[in-house]
């Protein structure tokens, strides 16, 4: 299946260290995007369930239009001169991450008649060496667009497919501020979130 812009594409960071702002999307210009503000966060498991601390996870999404800041992205989308899309962070000591952003949108790419991705972040999770990179994507819970996606269905497993669903949480919900979302990810074993090749 030919990979769309995003698949093959992602944000290429400089030697720079990481800093508070590469976490929170929404800081990184000198006005705030447009659209659904939302903090994302989980933890980075192994397979027995304990925590992977020190991880570079690296994030990339479309704006809340649903277009990529990408000079090869051509849908007719407004681009936000507040929004780059991309994002870093290390997981603490507990594996623990935590990302603010906007809800991406849903975007089309042309794979067949009236094909629309449904709304994800890409993360990249780093181990020691390059070698261990894993990629997987997020999705938001309830997507209409699901059935219809051929990269979410291309995980044959429904149970699998679910881990890549991240969880509506309350808890991190910040009043009068923005919505929360819980996405764990697990490195392997029965458990594992979907990675791709
Ligand atoms: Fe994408």
């Amino acid at each position: 299946m030919p990979h769309t812009l995003s698949e093959i594409t992602g944000p290429v960071y400089g030697h720079s260290e990481i800093s508070e702002a590469d976490s929170d999307l929404t800081r990184q210009h000198s006005g705030e995007p447009l659209g659904e503000r939302i903090i994302v966060s989980g933890s980075v498991l192994d397979d027995s369930g304990r925590p992977v601390p020190h991880t570079l996870i690296e994030i990339w999404q479309a704006n809340a239009a649903g277009r990529y800041l990408h000079i090869k992205d051509n849908h007719l989308a407004p681009l936000d001169p507040n929004f780059t899309g991309a994002g870093r962070a290390l997981t603490d000591a507990n594996g623990f991450y935590k990302f603010v952003t906007v809800k991406p949108g849903a975007y089309p790419w042309k794979n067949h008649a009236n094909a629309w991705r449904p709304a994800h972040i890409h993360f990249s999770l780093l181990g020691p060496a390059f070698a261990s990179r894993l990629i997987t994507q997020m999705y938001f819970p309830g997507d209409p667009l699901f059935a219809l996606d051929p990269i979410f269905q291309s995980v044959a497993d429904e149970k699998a497919r679910e881990r890549m669903i991240a969880r509506f949480d309350i808890e991190t919900t910040q009043p009068e501020w923005a919505l929360g979302y819980e996405f764990n990810i697990v490195l392997r074993g029965r458990e594992t979130t979907p990675f791709e090749t």
